[in-house]
């Protein structure tokens, strides 16, 4: 089966080409540099840049990976969750091509097609997942901090999430606060690894709780009074980098302590994790050491398939029908909050 599927619930136009779960092709075309100046994503703006993109990202997929429209088998695109204006370009342009060539097109859920992407790739190459389930999987980006239950092929239970910020957020508006460029994540994650992590003490917000849920803003907040009472930090570049580093300890202690802690009570072989925060060069260290110490086996998505892409659309999308799910209505309705 050959699927076209388009992502564009956030700040990524991207389209992507899955043949038989192998991606043929996967472009991105990021608006970082577009949002940058407004310090965050602006969902007019974002729209706009879209609808500029969607068809000429959409056709160099298509040549990437030498295939015709008339040769698909179905389309696929994010129904939710995400920015309802930026989800309606992709869903309705993939609904639009389904309905021109007349193949089935599929909506599906964004963290959901998270769940498949550390299956995209990868070292070893995966040729049979399901041999890796149930595994315990943690989704955690700018907009989403997520603990599932992947029990079976296609068949998964949330298991907690953040009440509050999302883990990636926590990470931009610490850095914002130092004066770090938005989205701040990958510049602190460069700082942080010359500090020294233990150089201050930072909270552990619920790591110790029993349920599966996450809170990051009192952390963000603990770090804005530190620095309300530590200012000549910011003109000390060591200490700076000290900073960073123990912020980043302590969003990573959380991630990976929860993540295990499920994992274990859940009694699961393996662990996985996706999401743009899964770029982040200490939190995939220590999942990946915390893992082998409790005997469980990390699949951690490749950095490319981290961040929002379209490949991971069309894997699921595929699995689905492949699976016997029906394809969606051509009129099916975005759904900018949709649980998991
Ligand atoms: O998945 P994603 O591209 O978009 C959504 O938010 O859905 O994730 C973007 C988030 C941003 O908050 C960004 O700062 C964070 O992922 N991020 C990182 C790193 N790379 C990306 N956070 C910490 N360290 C990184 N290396
Ligand atoms: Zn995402």
């Amino acid at each position: 089966m050959k699927v076209l599927a388009l992502e564009t619930s956030c700040d990524e136009t991207s389209a992507a080409v899955v043949r038989d779960g192998r991606v043929l092709a996967n472009v991105v075309s990021s608006q970082i540099a577009l949002h940058a100046e407004y310090g965050g994503v602006v969902p007019e703006l974002a729209t706009r840049e879209h609808l500029r993109n969607l068809m000429p990202v959409a056709q160099a997929a298509l040549r990437e990976a030498a295939v015709t429209p008339a040769s698909l088998d179905a389309v696929a695109a994010t129904r939710g969750p995400g920015l309802p204006s930026a989800l309606l370009v992709g869903l309705r342009a993939a609904q639009a091509v389904a309905f021109a060539l007349g193949k089935p097109f599929l909506g599906v859920h964004h963290h959901e097609a998270h769940l498949y992407s550390p299956w995209i790739g990868g070292e070893p190459p995966c040729a049979d997942f399901t041999a890796f389930q149930p595994n315990v999987s943690l989704v955690v980006s700018g907009g989403h901090t997520l603990l599932v239950l992947v029990e079976a092929e296609l068949r998964h239970r949330l298991l907690g999430s953040t009440v509050d910020d999302a883990a990636g957020e926590c990470f931009d508006k610490v850095a914002k606060l130092i004066g770090l460029p938005y989205p701040g994540g990958p510049a602190l994650d460069r700082l942080a690894q010359e500090g020294n992590a233990r150089a201050f003490d930072f909270p552990r917000p619920m790591l110790s709780d029993p349920d599966d849920d996450f809170s990051f803003s009192g952390l963000k907040t603990s770090v804005r009074y530190f620095l309300r009472d530590h200012q000549e930090i910011l003109d000390d570049g060591n200490r700076l980098r000290d900073l960073c580093a123990s912020v980043q300890s302590a969003i990573v202690d959380v991630l990976v302590g929860k993540t295990i802690k499920a994992a274990r009570r859940c009694g699961v072989r393996c662990v996985t994790a996706s999401g743009g925060v899964t770029c982040n060069s200490s939190l995939r260290a220590e999942l990946v050491a915390a893992c082998q110490r409790d005997g469980f086996t990390p699949r951690l998505a490749e950095r490319a398939f981290c961040t929002d892409n379209a490949a991971m659309v069309g894997v699921l999308a595929e699995r689905k029908l492949t699976s016997g799910v029906a394809p969606s209505d051509l009129d099916e309705e975005i759904q900018p909050s949709w649980a998991l």
